[in-house]
C-alpha cells in the first residue's frame, strides 16, 4: 500500500522541533511519506526524512491539497490563514495542530489518546478530519489525573498553576535567562564577598528588577526573574468572564472536552477553575490541585486508581525526600514522566483530596499527543 503524504509544517520552532525529536526516536517517518513546507524558505533544504526534496510554500494551497495528512505547529495564526481556504478548495485530509484556533470547534476533538481514545475512535469512525492538541496545562494535568476522572471519582476540581516561560515561547525562555543573568551580575560582586550583607543584596536584586529595560521584559512584560506573574493570556473580561484569564477558562472547557463530558456531549460538566501563574522555570508545567471526590475513597485505592492509568504516570510517595527529587521541572523536563505526588486527604474532610503534578509542556503538553494522533490514523 502506498504511504500516506504527510505535509509538515512548523517543523522547525520549538515545538516543531520537539516533535521531530520524538518522531525520529519513534520511527515514525519510516511509515510516512513526509513532505516539508516552509513560511520562509521555500525551495530550500528539507531534513534528511524529505530525501532530497526541497522545502514547499506552506501558503501554497495546491501543494498542501496534495497531502493525506498535515501536522502543523506553525501556531494559529497560520491555522487561521490556511485552514479555511484550504478546506473551502476541497481538501478532504486529516489536520492535526496544537494550536487553540480549532480547538473548540464542535466538530474538532481535542487529542490525548491515553486519557480520551474512545473519543478520538468514535470521531474517527464519524469521519471527523481534525485532531487538535490542547492546551499544555490541561493535557499535563489530564495524563497525571486520567485515573481518578476515568473512575468518575471527581465531583469539583481547582487547579493552581505553576507555568514555565517555554508556555509563551522561544522568546520568552531566553528572556526569563537573561533576566536572570542582569540579576546575578548586578550583585555579584557582592555575592563574591562572603560578608556581604544579604539585605544589601537583595536591595540591589529589586532595584535591579525594578530597572530593567523594555527589551529585556520585551515579552513577559514585567521581570519573571525572582519573580512570578499572575495572569495566562488574554482577560476575558470583555467576553462575559471578568477576572478570568483565558488559559484558567481552557481548564474547564478543554478537560470536558477532552473527556467528551459537558452540553456538546449531552452531559454535566465537571466544575474545574484554575488560577493559572507564570514562575521562573523553563518548560515544564507544575499544578497544585484541590479535589472534593464524589465520595470518601481510601487514600491508597486513590493512588492506585492515579499510578495505573497510563505507563507514563509515576506515583511519587507524599514523603520529602522523594518530592523534592522527583516531582520537580528539573527533575521531569525532557522525559515522558507525568509524576503526581502530594497527595493526600484535606483538613476539610474524608472527600477532599490534595495533589501535585508535573509535565514536560513541549511533550504531553505539545508535541507528543501530535505524533500520536500520526499513529492512531496510520493504524486504523
Ligand atoms: N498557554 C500556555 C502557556 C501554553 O502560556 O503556558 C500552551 O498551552
Amino acid at each position: 500500500m502506498a504511504m500516506l503524504k504527510v505535509g509538515m509544517v512548523g517543523w522547525r520552532g520549538m515545538v516543531g522541533s520537539v516533535l521531530m525529536d520524538r518522531m525520529r526516536a519513534e520511527n515514525d517517518f519510516a511509515l510516512i511519506e513526509p513532505v516539508f513546507f516552509t513560511t520562509s524558505n521555500v525551495g530550500g533544504d528539507a531534513p534528511a526524512e524529505a530525501r532530497g526534496a526541497k522545502l514547499l510554500d506552506a501558503k501554497d494551497i495546491s501543494h498542501l491539497k496534495q497531502m493525506d495528512i498535515i501536522i502543523t505547529c506553525q501556531g494559529g495564526d497560520y491555522t487561521t490563514e490556511i485552514y479555511a481556504p484550504l478546506r473551502a478548495a476541497g481538501w478532504k485530509g486529516y489536520w492535526i495542530d496544537a494550536a487553540k484556533t480549532l480547538r473548540m470547534k464542535d466538530d474538532a476533538v481535542i487529542i490525548l489518546d491515553p486519557v480520551n481514545m474512545p473519543v478520538i475512535r468514535n470521531a474517527l469512525t464519524k469521519g471527523v478530519k481534525d485532531y487538535i492538541g490542547g492546551n499544555c496545562t490541561v493535557s499535563c494535568m489530564l495524563m497525571g489525573l486520567a485515573g481518578l476522572f476515568k473512575a468518575d471519582l471527581i465531583e469539583w476540581m481547582t487547579c493552581m498553576t505553576y507555568q514555565a516561560a517555554s508556555g509563551g515561547g522561544a522568546t520568552h525562555m531566553r528572556e526569563l535567562l537573561t533576566q536572570y543573568g542582569s540579576l546575578h551580575a548586578e550583585v555579584k560582586a557582592l555575592l563574591d564577598d562572603p560578608h556581604s550583607a544579604i539585605l544589601e543584596i537583595d536591595r540591589k536584586v529589586l532595584a535591579k528588577q525594578h530597572s530593567l529595560s523594555a527589551e529585556e521584559t520585551q515579552h513577559f512584560g514585567v521581570p519573571l526573574g525572582g519573580n512570578l506573574i499572575p495572569w495566562i493570556d488574554k482577560d476575558l473580561a470583555t467576553m462575559g468572564n471578568p477576572g478570568m484569564s483565558l488559559e484558567e477558562w481552557k481548564g474547564m472547557a478543554e478537560t470536558n472536552k477532552i473527556l467528551g463530558r459537558g452540553a456538546g456531549f449531552g452531559t454535566v460538566a465537571t466544575p474545574i477553575d484554575s488560577l493559572c501563574i507564570r514562575v521562573g522555570a523553563m518548560r515544564c508545567h507544575s499544578q497544585a490541585l484541590t479535589i472534593k471526590l464524589k465520595k470518601d475513597v481510601p487514600l491508597a485505592d486513590i493512588e492506585q486508581f492515579i499510578a495505573n492509568d497510563n505507563e507514563w504516570v509515576r506515583l511519587i510517595p507524599n514523603e520529602r525526600e522523594r518530592s523534592i527529587r522527583e516531582l520537580t521541572p528539573a527533575a521531569v523536563t525532557g522525559t515522558m514522566n507525568i509524576p503526581v505526588g502530594r497527595v493526600r486527604k484535606l483538613a476539610m474532610g474524608p472527600e477532599y483530596l490534595s495533589a501535585f503534578t508535573v509535565g514536560d509542556q513541549l511533550l504531553w503538553g505539545a508535541a507528543e499527543p501530535l505524533r500520536r494522533m500520526l499513529r492512531i490514523i496510520l493504524e486504523k
